[in-house]
């Protein structure tokens, strides 16, 4: 398998490629790209409606079978959590997490990287929805080892072998973490919390200490990136675009964010279009590596079971064959009948596919757009050299040089 050396240049090959082949092509002798939209979500849609978990390592060990667990079982576990949590209240709470998040760090005299800024803030608001109720330490553990992970993906330099040893280390110690709240939880010993770890500690029995934490793992690791990269991405297109900046504090200085989590178009609609217009210029992650179940016919390219294949929202999002100037950031292409708006719903996939789909989509939206608000109305953001600020595409597009400051208003 052969990846070229700079993700960049990757990237922009693909998209080459992609313009040229229509979107299905081996990428190299292993990977089949899939990145026309109506093949991508024919392949995702039928690929995993029947999947399911791996058996437990204790029954690999004993060479017998698990009690079946279907990932569709797992999603609506997280779902109907989600639901739950879909008050004002809960929504309330993250925002105020994300709030003294930010003023921990306003008013500071030396500049931040604000990309790093933005990471820590999305993962502080979002830990207790993943798995909340954790002591002071605890947390400390389960955040160290997302920002570890993280720091690989992100960095254009990652860490050597030290950096690697010392984060086997820490993850060692962030499952043992998770480990430990399910079992309390199951046993009586700890509060049972309103987050998307707890339907599992029912399902115990059923899924197995090991199965329960990769579950547990999948959320926390969800969190640990997008949402972080996202934000950071918000930023970047404020400092690019003062006078959508404008547009954004015109609109919100009357709003209140909690209204985002029923009807965002309604409460805030130019800055839902921000947001939107944000996650198809920089949807991260840029690629999603994927096995086959199933054999497909893709045009006049057959994928076997078994074999590789590539997805990306990124890519769709910046084809000329479905989108107008794709490469121009213009929240407007979401207006209702915009002419340069997503030509179908299969074109606009910042969350991906089902029955994958992120889980965690609507609660997304509403942090990218309170985000706006507390920026809007009540901080103020200085960036130390505007014009030295790039996207760099790692695993996701991650602004780099980007060093400021906020303020209090
Ligand atoms: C801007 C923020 C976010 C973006 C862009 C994003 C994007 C994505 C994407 C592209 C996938 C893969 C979908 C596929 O395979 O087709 C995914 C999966 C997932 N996301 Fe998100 N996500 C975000 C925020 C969140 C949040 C806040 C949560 C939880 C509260 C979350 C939970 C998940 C989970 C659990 C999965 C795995 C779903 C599965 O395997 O069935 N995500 N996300």
């Amino acid at each position: 398998m052969t990846t070229p050396q700079h993700p960049e240049d990757f990237l922009s090959g693909l998209r080459l490629r992609s313009a040229r082949e229509d979107g299905v092509f081996w990428v190299d002798d292993q990977r089949l790209g899939v990145f026309e939209p109506e093949a991508a979500r024919r392949v995702s849609a039928t690929n995993w409606h029947r999947f399911v978990l791996q058996d437990r390592l204790v029954d690999i060990v004993r060479r017998r079978h698990s009690p079946e667990m279907r990932w569709s079982r797992i999603r609506s576990a997280w779902l109907t959590q989600l639901h739950a949590l879909a008050t004002a209240e809960q929504h309330g709470l993250l925002i105020e997490r994300m709030q003294r998040a930010l003023d921990a760090r306003a008013g500071q005299d030396t500049e931040t990287d604000l990309t790093m800024l933005m990471q820590d803030v999305a993962l502080r608001s979002l830990l207790p929805v993943a798995l909340g109720g954790l002591t002071g330490a605890e947390a400390e553990v389960v955040r160290r080892d997302l920002e570890m992970k993280l720091s690989r993906l992100v960095s254009a330099t990652p860490g050597g072998v030290l950096h690697h040893l010392r984060h086997v280390g820490v993850q060692i110690r962030a499952g043992l973490v998770v480990r430990r709240v399910l079992r309390q939880r199951a046993r009586g010993r700890r509060g049972r919390e309103p987050d998307l770890a707890d339907p599992f500690v029912d399902l115990l029995p059923e899924l197995g200490m090991d199965r329960a934490l990769d579950v547990v793992t999948t959320v926390l690791t969800a969190i640990g990136g997008p949402p972080g990269t996202a934000a950071a991405s918000v930023l970047y297109e404020f400092v690019r675009h003062p006078g959508w900046q404008r547009r954004l504090e015109a609109e919100l200085g009357a709003v209140d964010p909690v209204e985002f989590r029923t009807a965002p178009t309604r409460a805030a609609p130019v800055t839902h279009r921000f947001v939107k217009e944000v996650l198809r210029m920089w949807s991260p992650p840029l690629l999603l590596v994927r096995r086959s179940s199933y054999g497909f016919d893709l045009g006049g390219t057959r994928l076997e079971p078994g074999q590789w294949y590539l997805l990306s929202p990124h890519l769709i999002h910046r084809d000329e064959r479905v989108w107008r100037r794709p490469d121009v950031f213009d929240p407007d292409r979401f207006l209702p009948g915009a002419p340069h708006g997503p030509a179908d719903r299969t074109c606009y996939v910042p969350f991906g596919w089902a029955p994958k789909k992120c889980v965690g989509a609507n609660i997304a939206v509403v942090q990218l757009m309170a985000l706006c608000h507390l920026l809007c109305t009540r901080y103020r953001l200085t960036v130390a050299d505007p014009g030295a600020v790039t996207m760099a595409l790692r695993f996701a597009p991650v602004p780099e040089n980007f060093r400021g400051r906020l303020d209090l208003r």
